[in-house]
């Protein structure tokens, strides 16, 4: 029997420190749960002069891979480096070495995931990457494991700390301000993009170049895998249609405020009667929903199986903690998967694979705000437009807008239509002499 397991760590930043001082610190209580040692015999970095959270022993820290690759004493490489590259030649070239792999990485998994799996089961070897999706909060094993017996039909998601604090921060600041006009207080803070993600660059949640979360990919590649693994077919990144919450206003906060939701940037995918849908995008999220109560930099993820119904999962999806808990999960599992001398799990079955569909599958109720000239007609126009493509008008509600250009503005929501026939309104409603502009075209979803 195995006495100690070699752990090679490819990375020491905020998540590899926080593994290595778990590692450190609750060696012993770990060892008695496995039945061996996990020891850190190498940490590779990029530069070995950088001030570091954790104090490894004397010669752990290097900065040439080989020495974790090449150790026949290391049996666990921990990539948690994230990236493509060279992060996925770093994986191949362990697997290729006969070690087992624990990654943190969503872009490599969402992307590869499946062909690097299948290279590890040729090699009897795992991989494994619960903190690739929602950092601490366990939704691999449970999409792997304890939901296997179900059908799942759908999985809804905040799984972007970054985006929920700034959308959190707009319907606050929001509110105040509203509450502040209402006692006759002009408000200085108006709730705007721009202001809420400074104030989170500020807080260190958001990164200087914010383009991943802001954009909706990071979600996206975390929708991927969830996906993939709960409907055991293949949905790729580039499947999911991806909205970014850039171009959101202080005013649709306040309407959607006014209209009973809030906005969130979910990400959705669906068993429909023609495929998958999957999507990323801002939506209006009824304030009753569990999800609506997601705020800040929690992320939650609701999964809806036949035998089980709705499933919630929720807390901190992203910091060293709560994501090296996830990174140590794994390694745990895999010791002692090494130490009783099992063979790799079968965890990602792919079954025949069933068609992702894009837009033209998407079917909602929508949320738009249309300026207009102050006069009348304008409603009936964009109503017939709407109607032409088979889109019905729930609700319209006139704000005025600018009562000196004499221009209103037109907040509109729909029942449920096809968004290929949405967007088709859209473009000639856009196109109609009496609009001026349309401002906001946003999902309502629950
Ligand atoms: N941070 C989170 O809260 C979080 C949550 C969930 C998942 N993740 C995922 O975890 C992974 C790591 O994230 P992180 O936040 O820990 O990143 P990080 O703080 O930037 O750390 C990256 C580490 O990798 C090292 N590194 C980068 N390129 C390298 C190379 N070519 N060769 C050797 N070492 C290299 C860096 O070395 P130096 O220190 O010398 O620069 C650093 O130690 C990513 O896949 C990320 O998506 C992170």
């Amino acid at each position: 029997m195995k006495h100690e397991i070699g752990v090679g760590l490819i990375g020491l930043g905020v998540v590899g420190g926080g593994v290595a001082r778990a590692l450190l610190e609750r060696g012993d209580y770990f060892a008695r749960q496995v039945g061996a040692n996990i020891v850190v015999r190498r940490a590779v970095v990029r530069d070995l002069h950088k001030p570091r959270t954790v104090e490894l022993p004397a010669g752990v820290l290097s900065t040439n891979v080989a020495d974790v690759l090449d150790d026949p004493d290391i049996d666990i490489v921990v990539e948690v480096i994230g990236g493509e590259e060279p992060a996925g030649t770093f994986i191949r070239a362990a697997l290729k070495a006969g070690k087992h792999v624990v990654t943190a990485n969503k872009e490599l998994i969402a992307k590869a995931g499946p062909e690097l799996l299948a290279e590890a089961h040729e090699k009897g070897l795992d991989i494994l990457f619960e903190a690739s999706v929602g950092g601490g909060i366990p939704l691999i094993a449970p999409l792997r494991r304890d939901l296997l017996a179900n059908r799942i039909s759908s999985i809804r998601a905040i799984i972007n700390g970054t985006t929920n604090y700034i959308l959190t921060s707009m319907a606050r600041e929001g509110a105040v301000a509203e509450a502040l006009l209402k006692e006759g207080i002009e408000p200085t803070q108006v709730g705007g993009y721009g202001e809420a993600l400074k104030a989170a660059q500020e807080l260190g949640y958001a990164e200087p170049d914010p383009t991943n979360d802001v954009e909706g990919y990071d979600a996206a590649y975390k929708l991927a895998i969830m996906a993939s693994l709960g409907f055991r077919t293949r949905v790729r990144p580039s499947d999911i249609v991806t909205e970014g919450i850039t171009k959101l206003t202080a005013r649709d906060f306040r309407y959607a405020r006014e209209l009973g939701y809030v906005i969130k940037l979910l990400a959705v995918a669906e068993r429909t009667d023609g495929g998958i849908v999957a999507r990323v995008a801002p939506v209006l999220l009824a304030q009753a929903e569990p999800l609506a109560k997601v705020d800040g930099v929690y992320n939650a993820v609701q999964i809806e199986g036949d035998l089980t119904g709705q499933v919630l999962l929720q807390g901190r999806g992203a910091g060293a903690d709560p994501t090296s808990s996830a990174v140590v999960a794994d390694l745990i599992d895999l010791a002692q998967a090494i130490v009783l001398g099992a063979r790799e799990r079968k965890y990602w079955g792919l079954e025949a694979a069933v068609p992702v569909l894009g837009l033209e599958g998407l079917e909602s109720r929508y949320y738009l705000r249309v300026n207009v000239p102050d006069q009348p007609g304008v409603l009936a126009q964009i109503a017939q437009t709407l109607g032409n493509h088979n889109v019905s008008i729930a609700a319209v509600n006139q704000k005025e807008a600018d009562a000196d250009e004499r221009t209103a503005e037109l907040v509109i929501t729909t029942h449920r239509a096809r968004e290929v026939a949405m967007r088709a309104a859209l473009d000639e409603i856009r196109a109609l002499p009496v609009v001026v502009q349309v401002a906001s075209f946003l999902r309502i979803e629950g």
